[in-house]
């Protein structure tokens, strides 16, 4: 037995302990992710020991760098903690925890302000008197205006601004087309523990697999939407952190509330192209190819009823009616106003042949964001000792069972700070992990047939679509169960016999969070928040958690 099945799940026995004689890095952090909460946290570290930084690919290629519509925070002398919490607790269905919401909330603009201090470009007023008249728009389910933005570019104005603090830091080693494989934990080697000791990592240029060792590891990997056919995630988010947390120990939660977001725009070519629930905010209006309001039917906030509602109601009636879309329509407001306020969006939707200050653009909902991932506690630990989450690939009790819009890179932010505050002061009693062992690819041998990595990949997500989107039911879970029993022994044959690749490591950890989101479906026996299944229409009291305990 080698040990890239041993590292997948089987014994400490059937590991090579014996050291081969290649260098081995170490460092005082790993911070596996460089979105909006890995950069952060990486930066917050930095002057208190050596970090290094992971990216799948390009260094902040990751959803953080496409978020458009902003941040959610306190910001206006009208707004208020409370009703911030309360916004946020309304969208969460019963199951935000209340504490980390209030956490979350409290802290937010200090963050916001530790933005705009490294250098962030947020959009001013129009008629900004002072340097601090920061625009706040509105999205759906927020009661106030309460979302600093960068026009609609919020998410590559903040991610590339931490980008560039990160790579003139001479304490942060940035590892671009780094793939972590799994975490070395001290139980799977037998030594005293448990704790994490860093990582396996392919170098996707060399095609090696490095040890990298370290006090402490961060897992901010980003989400999993990957594993459905349509989302508006980039092609890096299939849930690694949360598939090698599991595999490391961790417990897993609400992996069922899968957001989806109501308006990506609808075109053969634009793979992935989200437009802004801020368009509906500054007064975009759905409608049907007959110009019929339809929203108005089904709540009376309309269009900026939460995105669950209205993600449900353009399915329902794209179902009802057989259309390939609906419409999203804001040219009823002056054209310089939509060129001002959304030049990423107009000029991206004028690429592929719609203006959007003269006609309504098409739109479907797509898979946009996991609300549940790897439990932690308010300061980003996890199970494991030495082993933090923070950002979407976490459960921190602030989403509950559907987040509010524009609270995520809030929780990226947020949880990056009180991470590295719990690890800035634990560091120092922290012993550096021991020399590990390599990873052996002795056993294995180039794949001559990658065809089966791109055809399960497909179809898995195909299936995730299909039985486990937004309206479940019973059966539909039980046939999407069985397909991906089916392909995860596959994969695992696969994976057993064949050198590593990154479409490898990907697929093994996809099939592993579709079963994972699958499992938590057919746990809850209740429609709450983004979880909508026709056979338990209704909520359940009490409201609680799905909680996975992966096996001992
Ligand atoms: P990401 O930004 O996704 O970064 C993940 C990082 O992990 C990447 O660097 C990736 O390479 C790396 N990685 C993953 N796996 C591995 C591995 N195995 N090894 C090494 N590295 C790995 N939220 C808001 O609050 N406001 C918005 O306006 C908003 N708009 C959005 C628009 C779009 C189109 C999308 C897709 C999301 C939007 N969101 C928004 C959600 C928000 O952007 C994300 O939840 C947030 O940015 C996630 O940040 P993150 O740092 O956790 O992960
Ligand atoms: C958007 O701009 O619509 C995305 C906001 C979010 O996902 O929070």
């Amino acid at each position: 037995m080698h040990l890239l099945l041993g590292w997948g799940g089987i014994g400490a026995a059937d590991l090579r302990t014996e050291p081969y004689m290649t260098q081995q890095s170490s460092y005082d952090v790993l911070v596996i992710g460089a979105g909006i909460a890995g950069l952060s946290a990486a930066l917050r570290l930095a002057d208190k020991g050596r970090v290094a930084v992971l990216a799948k690919g390009p260094l902040t290629e990751g959803s953080s760098l496409y978020a458009q519509g902003g941040i959610a925070a306190v910001l206006d002398s009208g707004d208020s903690v409370a009703a911030h919490v309360q916004d946020t607790l309304t969208a969460g269905a019963g199951l935000c925890n209340e504490e980390a919401v209030r956490f979350t909330v409290e802290r937010g603009p200090a963050c916001i302000q530790w933005l705009i201090d490294l250098g962030v470009p947020f959009t001013k007023e129009p008629q900004a008197e002072n340097d601090a008249e920061y625009h706040l728009t509105r999205e759906g389910g927020h009661s106030h205006r309460r979302i600093i933005h960068a026009a609609d570019a919020t998410g590559r104005a903040s991610a590339t601004t931490l980008e560039r603090h990160v790579r003139s830091h001479p304490d942060i080693d940035v590892l671009e087309n780094h793939i972590a494989v799994d975490l070395i934990t001290s139980s799977k080697l037998q030594l005293s523990g448990p704790r994490c000791l860093g990582a396996y990592v392919l170098d996707r240029e060399s095609g090696r697999v490095k040890v990298i060792r370290a006090r402490t590891t961060i897992l901010a990997t980003g989400g999993a939407s990957k594993v459905y056919l349509y989302t508006s995630n980039p092609d890096v988010s299939t849930g690694d952190g949360v598939a090698m947390a599991w595999r490391a120990g961790c417990r897993v939660a609400n992996m069922e509330f899968i957001q989806f977001h109501p308006t990506c725009l609808y075109h053969p070519e634009a793979k992935s192209f989200l437009v802004s629930e801020a368009v509906r905010g500054e007064g975009g209006i759905l409608m049907l190819p007959d110009g019929d309001r339809f929203m108005l039917r089904f709540d009376q906030r309309a269009e900026l009823a939460p995105r669950d509602i209205v993600a449900r109601a353009i399915d329902y009636e794209m179902k009802r009616l057989g259309l390939d879309c609906v419409r999203l329509d804001i040219s009823h407001k002056s054209a310089d106003f939509v060129k001002h306020r959304f030049p990423t969006i107009y000029d991206r939707c004028l690429e592929f042949g719609y203006d959007m200050t003269r006609e309504a653009l098409p739109v479907v909902p797509a898979a946009h964001y996991s609300c549940g991932g790897v439990v932690t506690d308010l300061s980003g630990k996890t199970d494991l000792d030495g082993l933090y989450a923070i950002g979407e690939t976490t459960n921190t009790g602030l989403h509950g069972a559907n987040r509010l819009a524009s609270n995520s890179i809030l929780e990226c932010l947020v949880f990056a700070a009180s991470a590295s505050e719990n690890i800035a002061d634990e560091l120092a009693d922290r012993e550096p992990p021991p020399e590990l062992p390599e990873w052996d690819e002795s056993w294995v041998t180039d794949s001559d047939e990658e065809v089966v990595v791109s055809h399960n990949w497909d179809e898995r997500r195909r299936a995730m679509w299909d039985y486990v989107g937004m309206v479940r039911t019973d059966k539909r879970l039980e046939r999407a169960k069985r397909r991906v029993d089916v392909l995860r022994s596959e994969i695992h044959d696969y994976y057993a016999n064949f050198r590593l690749t990154n479409d490898l490591i990907e697929l093994r950890n996809l099939a592993l969070v579709a079963d994972l989101i699958i499992r938590s479906a057919m746990e809850r026996k209740e429609s709450r928040g983004l979880h909508y299944t026709l056979d338990y229409p209704e909520p359940r009291d009490p409201a609680s958690d799905t909680v996975l305990t992966p096996p001992a």
